[in-house]
């Protein structure tokens, strides 16, 4: 899935260090299908060559507001006009103080004057730099202006210092325009999210699980921080990033158990929307052993289960309430291996949940892709199959409406 397709992206890059990593950038946002023009001041040129961005986006790189190659030598209208936003990446503490006084006497502050596409800086300079209060001051102005900034991040610097002021990853810069371009739809709203497996111990070496990669359930908490809905995830045990867009409007709390899963969650209940997408472990293990369980020959250990807390089950019994509109809104997941729409309806009605989505295909554990059969009290309908995140976002669009 690309998304950026369609977009057209000028990306800016001013005199700093990072301008190196500009290189990586252009190559990201063109694999989610933007067509990227890109225009360098005359510092940047000092750190990576415009031959490198031409070959990288196969379009002649903008330079100068001189270039006698445009016909009504007006490329700050002609770059801005077509433009549907300008990142700058890194964006140096010089040329963000330009722009935040309105100065323009370059192609790409020109450009940043002359635009009527939203503007997106990554801040990238020396950590004194940053805190001097005359680049807060620009940061500050920039904002009330309604530019956005990514970053910048804390760590260690170029210069061998350590701080604030290094310019987000690439692949960070990327995600935060993607967000930056989906709708808000879920602003100001608190969304919790149960994703992968739960493990239940044996003993301290072996246990239970389910199949889960916990991909369906993050790739719902990143549309949901797109979206820009606050996040809590709570996570079974699997290899998966937090998502990196955000940061400020996430948190996750990783647990091991179905009981830790249920604690967690019954903890972080007030919230608008519960998305139960982990796998819990319907059974744990009645007594784990304290030490490994030894072999006995051919004989195999006996071992007692208890059934473990049904999640979905109790949120959605504690909010149920007479008077007031039932809050969090409860969506549920179900796999199933036959009869997929009639165990998932009767699952949602058990559960007396308002949505349940239905897993489709069998090939969905651990894969990139799904497809989901979406029920309600008004039916039921599919969505085709796409990549987990394009599903969790036409999900999110879905729950957005009923809420
Ligand atoms: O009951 P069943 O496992 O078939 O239902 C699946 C749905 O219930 C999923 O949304 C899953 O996250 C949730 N669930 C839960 N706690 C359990 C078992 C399932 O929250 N113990």
């Amino acid at each position: 899935m690309q998304s950026l397709l369609n977009k057209k992206i000028v990306l800016g890059i001013s005199g700093g260090i990072a301008a190196y990593k500009s290189a990586e950038l252009a190559r990201l946002l063109m694999q989610e299908g933007a067509s990227v023009q890109v225009v360098m001041t005359e510092a940047a040129q000092q750190f990576v060559t415009p031959v490198t961005m031409q070959a990288l986006t196969g379009k002649p790189v903008f330079t100068s507001q001189w270039d006698s190659s445009i016909p009504n030598n007006m490329a700050h209208i002609e770059l801005s006009r077509a433009a549907d936003a300008i990142l700058i990446a890194p964006a140096s503490a010089d040329l963000m103080a330009k722009i935040s006084l309105g100065l323009a006497d370059d192609l790409l502050t020109t450009l940043c004057l002359a635009r009527d596409c939203p503007l997106l800086l990554a801040p990238a300079m020396n950590r004194q730099m940053w805190d001097h209060p005359a680049t807060q001051r620009s940061a500050q102005r920039l904002l009330s202006d309604g530019v956005s900034l990514l970053g910048p991040a804390s760590g260690f610097q170029a210069c061998g210092e350590t701080g604030m002021g290094r310019m987000l990853e690439p692949a960070e810069i990327c995600e935060q325009l993607v967000a930056f371009f989906q709708k808000k739809i879920l602003l100001g709203k608190r969304v919790l999210i149960t994703a992968g497996p739960t493990f239940e111990a044996i003993d301290p070496v072996r246990g239970i699980t389910n199949r889960s990669s916990g991909k369906m359930g993050f790739a719902i908490a990143r549309a949901a921080l797109e979206a820009g809905a606050q996040v809590h995830l709570i996570a079974g045990p699997c290899e998966l990033e937090t998502p990196l867009l955000a940061a400020g409007n996430i948190t996750r709390t990783n647990v091991v158990s179905a009981r830790e899963m249920h604690a967690a969650t019954m903890n972080s209940i007030d919230c608008d929307i519960f998305f139960a997408v982990a796998a819990v472990a319907d059974w744990g293990i009645a007594k784990p052993a304290k030490e490994k369980i030894k072999r006995q020959g051919k004989q195999a250990p006996h071992l007692e289960f208890v059934a473990n807390p049904d999640i979905l089950l109790d949120v959605a019994k504690s909010v149920k309430s007479k008077n007031s509109k039932p809050r969090p809104y409860c969506v549920g997941f179900a796999a199933e291996s036959t009869d997929l729409t009639k165990h998932a309806d009767e699952k949602r009605r058990r559960k007396g949940i308002p949505m349940i989505v239905g897993n489709i295909g069998p090939d969905t554990f651990g894969s990139d892709l799904n497809q989901l059969l979406i029920i309600d009290e008004s039916g039921s309908k599919k969505i085709a199959q796409a990549e987990k995140l394009e599903l969790a976002r036409k999900l999110i669009q879905l729950v957005a409406k009923k809420i």
